[in-house]
């Protein structure tokens, strides 16, 4: 088990190359190979095909490919090469026009990366604060006139400062996620995970791992089951690689095991990540998480879900609202198998996250704290306190 696997970084920028560098996940547990991304299709192609994935992981690549695209751009403007519109590319066009062919671009590249997947709202989170800052420089610049060199600057080093924040105010974020979910765990305690919300999903520690991660730091001796996760196997290639990395005592299972496993009494508590919660609780996270929390509900297990504020989707009223991402049948049929195991031309169901109910939650543990039923108005209260 190589331990190098924690000190990569999920999802890195490099200024020099321009280029953004991210562990292709899809080649885990096998292959630990770190790629480049530069291109908008690139971009997408990795969002889609989950080379990057885990909401926080998708919104920090989110935040820095935007960045890159946003270089592309500014450099075609200031090298009079623009092809948005010849009065761009004009030298002496008006700071309004450079402003506005500019920002044409770069929304057009922006909606492209947000089409990549639907439920995880931290890619639109983060494409939408990036845009903020955009439209506030490119009006600043405008208005006081900047000559289209300087404004390109100002804009590109703003994105990249506001990418840079994402980025470092997840490792912040998931520390705080696992100081409070450490609070919910005894020494000894059997816990249970599904799909991947660890480092690999985040920029460091995860959401549902941070808890275990500090456990794992201060000794306690937890013995962590990893639900494999149907079917791109995420708890299999992914949880299990990095928590077993880390040292700590991982036990894999198949999803339909974990009810023998909390019947038995093996399963003090679940934590689980989120793709998005609304405002009432319910929340989006990998297909097989509501069949785990029905099950635990049922054996009075406490399930936690463990939510970074920019999860949280308060303009969601409840979780009929959540677009859920349909994936393609042979993940299902094919993949993993040497031969094809399903018969040809079978339908196939194959949605990539389900929505749990909120009655099912024992405590959604954020950044901010731990909230509790009632949801919809303890969540509201996170929300809007100060960080
Ligand atoms: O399809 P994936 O692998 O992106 O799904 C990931 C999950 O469902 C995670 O649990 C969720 O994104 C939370 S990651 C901290």
């Amino acid at each position: 088990m190589k331990r190098e696997l924690l000190d990569i970084p999920t999802v890195e920028l490099d200024e020099d190359k321009n280029v953004m560098r991210i562990i292709d996940q899809t080649l885990l547990p096998g292959e630990t190979k770190v790629i480049e991304l530069k291109t908008a299709q690139e971009i997408w192609d990795a969002i889609y095909l989950l080379k990057v994935r885990g909401a926080p992981a998708i919104g920090v690549a989110a935040g820095y490919g935007i960045y890159i695209l946003a270089c592309e751009i500014a450099d075609e403007i200031t090298s009079g090469v623009s092809t948005v519109s010849e009065q761009v590319a004009d030298a002496n066009a008006a700071p309004e026009q450079v402003a506005e062919g500019f920002y044409a671009q770069y929304k057009e590249k922006s909606d492209y990366l947000n089409s990549a997947r639907p439920t995880a709202v931290n890619l639109s989170w983060a494409l939408k604060r990036m845009d903020g800052v955009c439209r506030q420089v490119l009006d600043e610049a405008a208005g006081s006139k900047a000559d289209p060199a300087a404004m390109m600057k100002a804009v590109t080093d703003r994105l990249r400062a506001e990418a840079r924040t994402i980025h470092t105010e997840d490792i912040e974020t998931c520390r705080k996620i696992g100081e409070y979910g450490l609070s919910l765990i005894k020494p000894g305690d059997g816990i249970l995970t599904h799909c991947n919300a660890g480092q690999l999903a985040t920029s460091k520690y995860g959401t549902a791992t941070a808890p275990m991660y500090l456990a794992h730091e201060k000794g306690y001796g937890l013995h962590i089951y990893c639900d494999e996760t149907r079917p791109l196997l995420q708890g299999a290639r992914l949880t299990a690689h990095e928590l077993a990395a880390a040292g700590m005592d991982v036990t894999l299972q198949c999803d339909n095991m974990a009810a023998s496993l909390m019947k038995q009494g093996k399963i003090n508590a679940i934590f689980v990540g989120c793709d998005r919660m609304a405002a009432n609780g319910d929340f989006a996270n990998k297909i097989g998480t509501l069949g785990v929390a029905t099950i635990a509900a049922r054996y009075k297990v406490p399930f936690y879900v463990c939510v970074p504020s920019s999860s949280v989707d308060m303009n969601t009223k409840d979780g009929s609202g959540i677009v859920i991402e349909q994936r393609p049948d042979t993940e299902v049929t094919e993949m993993w198998y040497e031969k094809r195991m399903a018969p040809e031309g079978i339908k196939v169901y194959n949605p990539a996250f389900d929505v749990t109910d909120h009655d099912l939650v024992t405590a959604v543990i954020t950044e901010r704290g731990i909230a509790r039923a009632p949801f919809d108005e303890s969540l509201k209260k996170l929300m809007n306190a100060e960080d």
